[in-house]
């Protein structure tokens, strides 16, 4: 097939990228906007190969979008652009409604025209929102308590509507919290590794109780890749790990891995709205011939390991925009934070 993969400079999309090139003879046109998160570096590898091709833009460009799927025979579209996380959508949720939802839309319509036959829309389990028992199905209700997953649930409709009035053969899948190399270093993991390497206090939101599905980015890769080649057209496909954790868990285990002291743990201010638990049903996958692969104590390692090998790709990041973001979201509330014990 020839793909285009949007937000392919991004954390799962440039694992995907890799994925795709290595496994199969796909050839891979990558839009991203490099954005704050998108990172060339992360696809700095594929230069020069011959089924890859780089081109950076906005997924609300329409006539770059059209342009793209005419002149490189576009036949299939993975949406993975996106603003992903929770707290930048609570300082500036505008943004997170003009990719997530028009992004989307532009893709989908472009595609449609296009006679494009295969659109994977690559979502989140936070639209199904809190879940304090039982697992997330497909057909749930979605109920996402943030306008970054309220947002991403609105691109999931919009994707999901295309299959119902066109026709369009729209897939979507919904992943949970997803780790692994070259995550940028706002996510729990990779700043919690980051910050205990450099021996800086970890903020834990709230009692630290919160539970989340651990999923590793290969498995998650696998999953949307299965999805991809087997899935039913309108079809919503859960992608989890099945590594259920509590935050105040995780955050121990990667200080005891790092031969860290516990004092750096802080409990600050909660976020608002903060999902207690996210847990989903994979069995619709697992019919199509997937399952997670990697044990979390085991991914973990092995991604703490990549963050203490590549300090200048997570340096360079911390030294730049991010450190007036960590600022603002962290340097009241840290002073505010109660120590682990206290
Ligand atoms: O479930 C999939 C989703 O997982 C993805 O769609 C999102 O893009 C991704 O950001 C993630 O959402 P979360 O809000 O669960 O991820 P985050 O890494 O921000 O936080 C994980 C948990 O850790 C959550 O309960 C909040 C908590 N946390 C997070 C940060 C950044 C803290 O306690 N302290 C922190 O500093």
């Amino acid at each position: 097939m020839n793909i285009l993969l949007t937000g392919g400079a991004g954390f799962i999309g440039s694992h995907l990228v890799h994925r795709l090139l290595s496994r199969s003879e796909h050839h891979i046109v990558t839009l991203d906007a490099l954005r704050y998160s998108g990172n060339l570096a992360n696809l700095g590898d594929l230069d020069g190969h011959g089924r890859h091709a780089f081109v950076r833009g906005d997924i609300c460009d329409q006539p770059l979008v059209e342009a793209l799927i005419r002149e490189h025979r576009i036949e299939g579209i993975i949406n993975c652009a996106a603003e992903t996380h929770v707290d930048r959508s609570l300082l500036d949720p505008a943004s997170f409604v003009r990719t997530n939802v028009v992004g989307t839309g532009v893709l989908l319509e472009a595609g449609r025209r296009a006679g494009v036959r295969r659109f994977l829309q690559v979502s989140t389990d936070e639209v199904y929102g809190s879940v304090e028992t039982g697992m997330s199905n497909e057909g749930d209700l979605l109920a996402p308590r943030s306008p970054y997953s309220a947002s991403k649930a609105g691109g999931d409709v919009l994707a999901l509507s295309y299959w119902a009035t066109y026709r369009f053969p729209v897939v979507v899948t919904r992943g949970t919290n997803t780790y692994g190399p070259n995550q940028y270093p706002e996510k729990f993991i990779p700043l919690f590794v980051t910050n205990a390497i450099d021996d800086q206090l970890l903020p834990l939101y709230g009692d630290g109780r919160q539970c989340r599905d651990w999923l590793a980015v290969e498995d998650h890769c696998a999953g949307i890749e299965q999805v991809l080649l087997h899935g039913e057209a309108g079809t919503v496909y859960n992608v989890g790990g099945g590594n259920e954790r509590e935050n105040l868990t995780v955050a121990e285990q990667i200080l005891a891995c790092l031969g860290k002291s516990k004092d750096l743990l802080r409990f600050v201010t909660d976020r608002p709205g903060h999902d207690r638990r996210c847990a989903v049903d994979c069995s619709r996958l697992r019919g199509l011939g997937w399952s997670p692969q990697i044990p979390f104590e085991e991914g973990l390692r092995a991604t703490l390991r990549w963050y203490q090998e590549h300090e200048s790709w997570w340096r360079r990041i911390k030294s730049g925009e991010f450190r007036q973001y960590y600022e603002e979201q962290y340097r009241r509330r840290l002073e505010e934070g109660t120590a682990c014990g206290s």
